[in-house]
């Protein structure tokens, strides 16, 4: 595999010429990889260091603390998760975070400012995803559907998950986070070291942590929404060998308001007289929920695919 795409952010308002080669770059990255790097995001350092400070200091808290945010429900709106599977270990708090106003009373009280620099980074990391859609939108030609859909995913669901990995010595190697594709139509995940791996075939690739860099990755709904021309990128995490160091993630996930269906895009799912093209059928988030929760075994985009 070569070397992942990396898109930078201010070309898409330089000039006319600029854009449309950043949009190509993005349509073949979301096309090959369902992944790309963006640099020059616009999130300052500070806001992107104490996100990951405090959410280091939430991860060191006692665990009695902290189980007091555990929850075998799936759409809880704070979620604890010790994960202790085999070679799979990691820990993990799920939060909602838009509209913020309304979730942060759920939020964690500790350590101090917890709340208001994961809100900060929050909100930052929700301004760059929606130009990341809006350039992701143009990047599949929908001219009709564009601001329609635009506007729900201004109004959509985020989520954030904040991931601790404990290191671990090379003889008892542990995974991480097992592969997986996200549910979202893009997540943008920080990493305070490299651990992120994405399929690559036969092997996994070692995504780079570049400097000032966030991960963007495909989720299945925008796999759904370009009627499978982009990929959800099946992908792993695993912490850091024989390094001291816990390995922290922020992975910020993007949908539509939870009970929104989401469907392959009419220009890009041809009815004709000889069928139809649409490769899936409309989901909502809840319907992921619930696919989540009924324990089935074969992956949610498996369900909602048309044969
Ligand atoms: C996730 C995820 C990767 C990482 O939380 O969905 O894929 O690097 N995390 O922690
Ligand atoms: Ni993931």
């Amino acid at each position: 595999m070569a070397d992942l795409p990396i898109i930078n952010l201010p070309l898409l308002h330089r000039d006319p010429l600029a854009k449309s080669s950043v949009i190509k770059k993005i349509r073949d990255a979301c096309h090959r990889y369902g992944f790309f790097h963006v640099v020059d995001h616009g999130i300052p350092d500070r806001v992107i260091e104490d996100a990951l400070k405090v959410s280091g200091e939430f991860f060191e808290l006692p665990m009695a603390e902290k189980e007091e945010l555990a929850s075998d429900d799936v759409c809880k709106e704070v979620r604890f998760c010790k994960l202790e599977m085999g070679e799979f270990a990691r820990d993990f708090l799920k939060l909602y975070a838009n509209p913020l106003d309304h979730f942060l009373a759920s939020w964690p009280r500790s350590p101090p400012y917890y709340r208001e620099k994961m809100g900060i980074y929050s909100k930052e990391v929700r301004k760059l995803s929606i130009e990341l859609f809006g350039a992701i939108m143009e990047s599949l030609k929908l001219d009709n559907q564009t601001n329609h859909l635009q506007k729900k995913f201004e109004q959509g669901l985020q989520t954030l998950v904040l991931n601790s990995y404990a290191p671990c010595s090379e003889s008892d190697k542990k995974i991480g986070a097992p592969p997986h594709t996200d549910h979202s139509i893009i997540t943008v995940l920080l990493q305070s070291a490299p651990g992120l791996e994405i399929d690559n075939g036969e092997t996994w690739k070692n995504v780079p942590n570049l400097k000032g860099s966030l991960q963007v990755l495909v989720g299945v709904h925008l796999e759904v929404i370009s009627n499978g021309f982009y990929k959800s990128v099946l992908h792993r995490a695993i912490p850091s060998f024989g390094d001291s160091t816990t390995r922290l993630s922020i992975a910020s996930l993007h949908n539509l308001a939870i009970d929104e269906v989401v469907e392959p895009a009419a220009e890009l799912a041809i009815d004709s007289e000889d069928g139809s093209s649409r490769m899936y059928k409309g989901s909502s988030l809840r319907d992921y929920l619930k696919h989540l929760a009924s324990g089935e075994k074969r992956g949610f985009i498996e369900t909602i695919k048309i044969n």
